[in-house]
């Protein structure tokens, strides 16, 4: 099983996949815990860029970069591990680029889906969840030591959450939203639920 975890920064979701992996393991599955942008390898020299650079960064150029990372590691971390039957969870992944670089940033979104589709060579998540929270809990989690993405401004959060909850719209069998200003316990409960079904 390929499944994703998606949600606005500050959603919580690290948190959730963290204790999902441990639930997964104690159960005897074998999994494998990565994430977007910048897994490991060429990924981490990527994820660096894309967090750090101070310069000017066009948003064309950023979605590509995040779809460079994404192609290698599918091509080299998740295919290898799901081929060897391990569950795959991974923290971001394509719906992150259709909500931040297409609803968040305006690129056009059946554009992005289509680059998606080549980065990821038909690839697509056995069931993705969506953490929601209300952007002013997020930005509190954020904190201020803020990297390049998280500085982009409250409108664009507000955007990007827009964007998450279309996407679950859209494809209700693959996109699971989970409201996120639950209890850190309560989630997991409806995390491992939605898993287990
Ligand atoms: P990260 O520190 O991993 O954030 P988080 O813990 O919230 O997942 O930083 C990843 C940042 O990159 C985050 O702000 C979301 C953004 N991002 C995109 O804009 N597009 C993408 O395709 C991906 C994968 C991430």
């Amino acid at each position: 099983m390929f499944i994703t975890f998606e949600g606005a920064d500050g959603c919580g979701k690290t948190t959730q996949i963290k204790l999902i992996d441990e639930y997964l393991r104690s159960k005897g599955y074998k999994t494998l815990l990565t994430r977007e942008p910048g897994s490991k390898g060429l990924g981490e020299k990527i994820r660096e860029i894309l967090l750090n650079y101070d310069g000017e960064v066009s948003s064309r150029c950023e979605s590509f970069l995040f779809l460079a990372d994404r192609a290698q590691h599918v091509d080299c971390i998740i295919k290898p591990a799901l081929q060897e039957g391990t569950i795959v969870l991974c923290d971001r992944h394509t719906d992150s680029t259709v909500a931040y670089q297409g609803y968040g940033r305006g690129l056009d979104i059946e554009e992005i889906k289509k680059l998606n589709a080549l980065a990821t060579g038909g690839l697509k998540p056995d069931l993705t969840i969506v953490f929601d929270v209300d952007i002013e809990t997020s930005q509190a989690r954020v904190g201020k030591n803020k990297d390049r993405m998280e500085s982009a401004g409250i409108e664009f959060f507000k955007k990007v959450r827009e964007g998450f909850l279309e996407i679950a719209k859209e494809e209700p069998q693959r996109v699971k939203v989970i409201n996120s200003s639950d209890t850190i316990e309560n989630i997991h409960k409806k995390v491992v639920e939605l898993i287990g079904k």
